[in-house]
């Protein structure tokens, strides 16, 4: 049942739901998740359709403008984003400006905000066009800043993005080639990639989108909101799980220890958590996970990898906690994080660039969630509280 509570505000009534468990905070169009039967919808389409027959820049192309495109307009598409994919020479110098062992969150969140500092020409956010300049630069952009955020990490020079490229085949290249040395990039590694930047496009009013669509809501611009997504996507307890999946089972480093760390998970004195188990929304199996699952075992099949260690101990924790009463009785399965962490390590991506990864795949959903807003007509977000602090009281004389 939904209670629209627009009606009722004035007279007197106020609700009180931290987390925002239960508080739609906007209406959407763009996707439609069912947490208890597993579903995700994008326009309408099933996330398992998407992975199997569409790629990354379709979805992206349907998230913003609501329809699969025509193939005239996904090859303009194409087009159009490969046009963006350079950044602005002066934006290369504000890497020096870093540590090279800066995280590289800490980073993509000053040069994605950065951007707004270059683009003068499409910060007009009541107009249409310059909404989706913002969006295609945006989507074109964030490859190329995530493997220069990479390479300033490494202490090589930044790979120009090369166009005639796919998007995952450019991003691989950007990544790993130097200047030195330009390998072909691995089919099989592009289309994971690919996959993995789909599956993540977007999952409706999550903390980043939410975080996004707050931002947005003050007039802000596009970038400078889409830094603010980054910021809150670095957590945790949301993107930087992928990244904190890998570490804990490096920490678990033997199968003998699994048991061990189940335990822990178990303890409620203990704060530690199964990192990539859970979620606010799937207390089923999350769909994107059995996708991703899937995509893990062909890209470790194809390397070669089945056997790799760490691989072992995650198959093993997967099934001792999709068997385990306490993970089942609270709907605990793995999601998408955990599957994610496993392939990346497989394609060569460092750990620590894995919420990056997760960010640039993100950038689609951010932006059609802002778009819609102001497209569609919005109130600044403005949260109320509960207030529990001292009433009112005098200086002391
Ligand atoms: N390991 C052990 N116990 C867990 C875990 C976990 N990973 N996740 C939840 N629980 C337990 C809680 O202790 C709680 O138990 P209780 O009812 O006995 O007190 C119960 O399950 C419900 O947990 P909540 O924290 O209330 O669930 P919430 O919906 O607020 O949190 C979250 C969801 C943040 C994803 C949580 O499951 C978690 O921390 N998971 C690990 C981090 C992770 O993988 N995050 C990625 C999310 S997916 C994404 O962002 C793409």
């Amino acid at each position: 049942d939904v209670v629209d509570v627009r009606s009722l505000t004035g007279k007197g009534l106020f609700t009180y739901d931290p987390g925002f468990v239960s508080t739609a905070a906007t209406e959407s169009k763009i996707t439609y998740i069912d947490g208890a039967a597993g579903v995700l919808l994008h326009r309408g389409y099933p996330i398992e359709q998407l992975a199997e027959k569409s790629d990354y820049l379709e979805t992206c192309f349907l998230l913003l403008h609501g329809e699969l495109p025509s193939d005239e307009q996904k090859a303009q598409f194409v087009s159009t984003i490969k046009n963006h994919t350079m950044v602005h020479e002066q934006l290369s110098h504000f890497f020096n400006g870093f540590r090279r062992d800066a995280h590289p969150m800490a980073v993509m969140c000053g040069v994605v905000g950065a951007l707004s500092a270059f683009y003068h020409d499409s910060l007009d956010i009541h107009d249409e066009h310059h909404r989706l300049v913002s969006a295609h630069r945006l989507i074109a952009k964030m490859p190329t800043l995530a493997a220069m955020v990479y390479k300033y990490s490494i202490g090589q020079p930044f790979m120009y993005p090369r166009n005639e490229l796919s998007y995952s085949e450019n991003f691989l290249h950007m990544m790993f080639n130097t200047p030195c040395e330009e390998k072909e990039v691995s089919p099989i590694l592009a289309k994971a990639m690919d996959r993995i930047f789909l599956l993540h496009a977007d999952h409706e009013q999550n903390a980043s989108t939410s975080t996004v669509r707050l931002a947005g809501s003050t007039g802000a611009n596009p970038f400078a909101c889409i830094a603010s997504g980054i910021a809150a996507l670095w957590g945790p307890a949301h993107g930087g799980a992928n990244e904190a999946v890998l570490n804990m089972l490096n920490e678990i480093g033997d199968e003998s220890n699994i048991d061990k760390f189940i335990a822990k998970a178990k303890d409620k004195d203990d704060p530690f958590r199964l990192m990539g188990f859970g979620h606010r929304v799937y207390k089923n199996f999350d769909p994107r996970a059995k996708v991703m699952k899937q995509t893990c075992d062909e890209v470790l099949a194809e390397l070669g990898m089945e056997n790799d260690p760490l691989l072992k101990i995650a198959m093993k924790l997967e099934k001792i906690a999709t068997e385990d009463e306490y993970f089942v009785k609270r709907g605990l399965y793995p999601n998408v994080d955990f599957y994610s962490g496993i392939i990346l390590k497989a394609i060569g991506i460092p750990t620590e660039l894995f919420t990056v990864i997760f960010a640039t795949g993100r950038t689609p959903g951010w932006i059609a969630h802002w778009n819609e807003m102001i497209s569609e007509g919005y109130r600044i977000g403005r949260p109320r509280q509960l207030y529990t602090g001292h009433t009112k009281r005098d200086y002391p004389a």
